[in-house]
């Protein structure tokens, strides 16, 4: 989502005629993307403007965007006074306008309402990736998660307009990009704001119908908004990829509510059922928290439980992390970050084994897997396959330059814990 933000940034200032430049010292505009969501994140954004506070001396321009700017504030120019421009991503709709004050000279222009029904929505997207394009569907967050701070810096949800997602999605394809990435923090709970008032299985629907588009992916779900309308229109269209990314936090009960997540273990495994029961298999996927505020044995015993019982291919976990404004944050019980950091351990190991067991029952098939590069150390293509394993491969030709942002097919050979490896099963 950041690095999506980042690309709309960018391409904003470049249609504005800025340049983009290799490295800070090059610059005379400095602009931090940040991130607050765990860890000290305001702590190394101060860090990083400290290298460079005597370039402001010499006519540098510096600011601060994204979830720490909206967490900090105004708090920022005093803690940095270099600093110039200080905007959440929920102004980013006024940038043009921000940047406008900043080339007049304005050394403390703001961008921290959050009161705002608009989405940034820039036909102006400079992108990084040239395979998969993002698209961003939803923004900010209607949830009140006790430990998550995004709802207080990315602000209410608000969907764009479905018209508006399948003309970026046209336009995207037109660029030959063929594989795109839908965006939310909860893009279950889209909901087209025009009359057609679309929900977000028909969003899906209608994205994988667009001509040149062979993949679409999408992040993240939640649980409480996740519908058997999604998978159903997962199933009627293989170019809805074979995986989902649905985030659990943890496998106790108790500690589901305590974290306001508004489903209970079985309504989760309700869901993973759905997705089990389904016409093609779906990769699984999910995020944990461990050590959340009076997390007991028992509960995380629930949640090694819950893992074994679903078997995710893939998993992010996390030690809980403290952040300002949220309901947790004065929660009694706190785990010490020993305890934290022996639980995360265990969560990884177990996970481990079970990535090993799974990747290991792939090999000897056949997947396709789109190109994303070459690894030429490795003398290896690295690919990525329809359930978002990342599958690297040796091809017959190797005088081929360029196979990135072809489909192939690909027998796999050996697997490990993250990864396949293969070779091309036929040369088309
Ligand atoms: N501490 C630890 N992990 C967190 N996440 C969100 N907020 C916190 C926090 N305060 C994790 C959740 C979420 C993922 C993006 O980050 O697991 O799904
Ligand atoms: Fe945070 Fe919960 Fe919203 Fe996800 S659903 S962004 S975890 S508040």
């Amino acid at each position: 989502m950041n690095a999506h933000d980042s690309e709309k940034v960018v391409g904003t200032l470049v249609a504005r005629g800025y340049e983009q430049v290799e490295t800070p010292e090059d610059a005379h505009l400095v602009l931090y993307n940040t991130c607050s969501i765990r860890d000290k994140a305001e702590q190394k954004v101060f860090n990083r403007l400290q290298n460079f506070k005597r370039e402001a001396g010499k006519g540098k321009v510096f600011g601060v965007l994204g979830c720490v700017a909206q967490q900090e504030g105004e708090k920022i120019f005093d803690r940095a006074p270099h600093v110039s421009l200080v905007a959440g991503s929920a102004s980013y709709p006024r940038l043009s306008e921000m940047l406008v004050q900043l080339e007049s000279g304005n050394r403390r222009v703001t961008g921290l309402n959050l009161d705002t029904d608009e989405t940034f929505d820039t036909p102006l997207t400079r992108r990084d990736n040239p395979h998969r394009a993002y698209i961003t569907i939803i923004e900010g967050c209607d949830k009140a998660c006790s430990y998550c701070v995004v709802p207080f810096t990315r602000g209410p949800e608000r969907s764009r307009t479905g018209e508006s997602v399948l003309a970026e999605a046209g336009r995207v394809a037109a660029q030959g990009y063929t594989e795109i990435q839908l965006l939310g923090q909860n893009v279950n709970s889209y909901r087209d704001p025009s009359p057609a008032g679309w929900d977000f299985a028909t969003l899906l629907a209608r994205v994988a119908e667009v001509p040149g588009i062979r993949r679409v992916r999408y992040t993240t779900s939640h649980p409480r908004d996740f519908t058997k309308a999604i998978v159903d229109a997962m199933d009627a269209n293989p170019v809805l990829c074979d995986h989902v990314h649905l985030p659990v936090q943890s496998g106790s009960n108790r500690l589901l509510a305590g974290m306001k997540r508004l489903y209970t273990r079985e309504q989760y495994l309700q869901r993973i059922e759905w997705l089990k029961t389904a016409r093609r298999p779906y990769a699984l996927s999910t995020d944990i928290i461990v050590g959340f505020p009076g997390e007991t044995d028992k509960d995380f015993q629930e949640t090694l439980d819950l893992l074994d019982l679903v078997q995710y291919d893939s998993l992010f976990s996390f030690k809980y992390s403290p952040r300002p404004n949220t309901a947790a944050v004065g929660m009694a019980d706190a785990i010490p970050e020993e305890e934290k950091a022996r639980r995360l351990a265990i969560v990884q190991e177990k996970q481990r084994a079970i990535q090993i067991r799974r990747n290991a029952e792939l090999i000897g098939t056949i997947r396709e897997v789109l190109v994303e590069g070459r690894n030429a150390a490795l003398g290896q293509w690295i690919g990525r396959t329809s359930d978002n394993r990342p599958l690297n491969f040796t091809h017959p030709d190797t005088q081929a330059t360029d196979l990135a942002g072809r489909y192939l097919s690909v027998r796999v050979t050996r697997s490990g814990p993250n990864s396949l490896v293969g070779e091309t099963a036929t040369v088309v």
